[in-house]
């Protein structure tokens, strides 16, 4: 990376953590994700994507949503369930149709009605990855009632991944959207384990979303927790350590289903994410390891090489960024908002 004063130059960033959704949504979203390099792709849809052959299809249906001569190269995962078949995995990954599988704990977040109830039946599937090197994506919270829902992530690493990657050595495990400290320092302490941070836990805490009025485009999974574990996020964003990287969990959903009396979890973050993402790290005197963190990391996690082309950020005093919203057919989806104004203009010339 090449660093003069208010002009970044750096490899092509990818995104190890999008929902691009499908059919009139996906084509509403596709074109602002396009200019990435690679993305890992989440599987769920309703029906969520569940086998090699689902994954394929859905694989063509983006490329099939993205403007001609697009960089952005899908990278697909497979939504584990119980009777998920340890064969398709591995068959479906040494065909280069899927570089990962997800695992959802039944009932954590949107769409994962069809995911995991008990560890010990998805055994055999984590086996069977561990041995042939594939990523298992992980959603790392509780769904017991009785845990607070601001504990979930926490007690997910002692109940649930902790006796899973001892059970499973060599399984190579990716944090999906760490959120608190806990976290943090169990990846820090770790082998065979990465983590993505999202953009908007980077910039908001609790308060965002609760106090002086709920806000529900500040609502995702896992929620939002309080400034100390914001603070520690940054940290290991902007720390250079290889096994943090950026994952934008970038989730639209339709306004009218967000702003409900029971409104669904995401944000927004695809059209304005990478001005933030530079943003945080000019604001922690980090921006010599942005390019680590957007372009690097997640790559050498995932065993690809960085991508040879490259973008340019400028900081300029005009302001960068995207529409407050945008339209995916009748609906209206609002565009992740940081509360704070955006400088970093992005340049490509591809
Ligand atoms: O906020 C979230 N939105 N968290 C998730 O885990 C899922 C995602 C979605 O698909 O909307
Ligand atoms: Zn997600």
């Amino acid at each position: 990376m090449h660093l003069m004063t208010n002009r970044l130059t750096l490899c092509r960033p990818d995104d190890w953590h999008l929902h691009l959704r499908d059919g009139a949504m996906l084509a509403a979203v596709a074109p602002h994700s396009a200019r990435l390099g690679r993305a890992i792709i989440m599987p769920n849809l309703v029906p969520p994507v569940v086998t090699g052959a689902d994954a394929a299809a859905y694989r063509d249906r983006i490329r099939a949503a993205l403007p001609a001569g697009a960089p952005l190269q899908p990278l697909m995962t497979l939504y584990l369930t119980e009777t998920t078949d340890p064969a398709d995995v591995v068959a479906s990954h040494r065909d280069g149709i899927i570089a990962a599988v997800k695992l959802y704990p039944a009932g954590a977040t949107t769409n994962s009605a069809s995911g995991v109830r008990d560890f010990d039946r998805v055994r055999p599937v984590f086996e069977a990855m561990a041995a042939a090197g594939i990523p298992l994506c992980v959603h790392g919270e509780v769904t017991d009632p009785e845990v607070d829902i601001f504990d979930r992530e926490a007690v997910f690493i002692d109940r649930v991944l902790d006796p899973i990657r001892r059970a499973t050595p060599g399984l190579r495990v990716v944090m999906e959207h760490v959120t608190t400290r806990e976290g943090v320092d169990y990846v820090r302490a770790n082998d065979a384990i990465g983590a993505t941070i999202t953009t908007h836990h980077l910039v908001i805490n609790r308060n965002a979303i609760l106090a002086g009025g709920i806000r529900p485009h500040y609502y995702c999974l896992p929620v939002a927790k309080r400034e100390t574990h914001r603070l520690a996020l940054r940290a290991a964003a902007t720390s250079g350590d290889p096994r943090f990287f950026s994952g934008t969990d970038s989730a639209p959903h339709p306004d009218r289903a967000k702003e409900s009396a029971c409104g669904c979890a995401g944000c927004f973050t695809a059209p304005n994410w990478l001005p933030i993402v530079a943003q945080v790290f000019e604001e922690e005197a980090a921006l010599d390891r942005l390019e680590q963190f957007v372009s690097l990391n997640g790559a050498t996690f995932y065993g690809y090489p960085a991508n040879e082309d490259r973008i340019t950020l400028v900081r300029r005093a005009d302001p960068a960024g995207a529409p407050a919203e945008i339209r995916a057919d009748q609906d209206r989806v609002t565009v992740f908002d940081p509360g704070f104004p955006l400088h970093w203009h992005v340049e490509d010339p591809a």
